[in-house]
């Protein structure tokens, strides 16, 4: 009777009832067992072997069924978790990368390769970084020339602002760290100007070298690699305009030669002039500010407008479009990831 219901199991739970009913305290063959006490000691030679067979055998058909059930189970999890990787994979919506991100990593893939680290300072600036630090005191006119964005004074009456540019963060990094320094800053900055050039919200790129004998050369030299490698050409020829700002000296605009014949801008030769960033030699009262000695250290500094500079290379006319987050625009402009 037994063999057949062990048979008849048809999975785990169904086959522990048996298990209980014939081996456990209360199973049937258990009761057998017991019977084996009121026995007589010529019965119970004879039953006590027959009975202890039973309990084997029905211990090894549990056993064996219960093996059978076991696998039956596994096959039966592998199907239904079974998974088709010949299945087409649906990737979803996929964003693009900014035109904006990606040229800041390209700057930034650049200047790595030229040695220089990238730094990084907050958006909201105190005087003494945007301003003060960078030779530009509290009435000076360079500070009307920045239509700077003020935040509400404080209990103690200072002022915060939205960075104007990314200067400050030379300023930042060279109170952190001793030179040599070689770092580039790219981030956001803010001025209140709207126009097809101007947004209130924009990028920079700083560029900081400091070192025992940095001079001019080396501000050209690295200007004309960057150059070179980001518009992709074999040779850039640029112009240094004489300029002026507070925090350089002497200061120079840097003009890359171009055309734009048929209106496509071709960087290189030709008959135009391109102006690309502000540049200059560490104004010594700058150095004096972080508290380095112009008389042992000197270094050079440029500033790069990244939202011309993406609009340059990848042909886009309107800087408000570049911040308008129209799906349609950053489909057409950005780049896959
Ligand atoms: N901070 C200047 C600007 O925003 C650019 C600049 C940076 C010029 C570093 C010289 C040196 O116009």
């Amino acid at each position: 009777e037994l063999e057949s219901t062990i048979a008849a199991a048809a999975d785990l739970d169904a086959l522990e009832q048996v298990r209980v009913a014939s081996l456990g305290k209360k199973g049937s063959v258990s009761g057998l067992m017991k019977g084996l006490g009121g026995m007589s000691p010529d019965e119970r030679k004879v039953m006590g072997p027959a009975l202890n067979g039973l309990k084997t055998d029905v211990a090894d058909m549990l056993a064996a069924r219960k093996e059978i059930l076991e696998e039956a189970a596994l096959n039966a999890r592998l199907a239904s978790e079974r998974v088709d990787v010949t299945l087409p994979v649906d990737y979803g919506v996929q964003g693009r990368i900014h035109p904006n991100s990606q040229v800041m990593d390209e700057i930034a893939e650049i200047f790595a390769n030229l040695g220089f680290d990238v730094a990084e300072g907050p958006d909201i600036e105190d005087d003494f970084h945007n301003f003060s630090a960078l030779n530009i005191p509290e009435e000076h006119p360079a500070r009307q020339d920045h239509d700077t964005f003020y935040l509400r004074p404080d209990a103690d009456g200072n002022r915060k602002v939205l960075r104007t540019h990314t200067s400050p963060v030379q300023i930042r990094t060279m109170l952190n760290k001793q030179p040599p320094i070689r770092i580039i800053a790219p981030g956001r900055t803010y001025r209140s100007d709207w126009d097809a050039t101007h947004t209130p919200m924009f990028h920079q790129v700083e560029g900081l070298v400091i070192d025992r004998d940095t001079h001019l050369g080396h501000l050209k030299g690295t200007l004309e690699a960057f150059l070179k490698a980001f518009f992709e050409v074999d040779a850039v020829t640029l112009r240094l305009r004489p300029s002026y700002f507070p925090f350089t000296e002497p200061s120079m605009e840097v003009d890359v030669q171009c055309s734009f014949d048929g209106g496509t801008l071709k960087i290189g030769d030709g008959n135009d002039w391109l102006e690309i960033l502000g540049s200059g030699m560490v104004h010594p009262k700058v150095l004096e500010a972080c508290n380095l000695d112009p008389n042992e250290y000197q270094g050079f500094a440029f500033g790069c407008g990244i939202d011309r500079l993406a609009m340059l290379k990848y042909g886009i006319n309107d800087l408000r479009s570049v911040f308008d987050s129209d799906l349609r625009w950053l489909r057409h402009y950005g780049f896959s990831a």
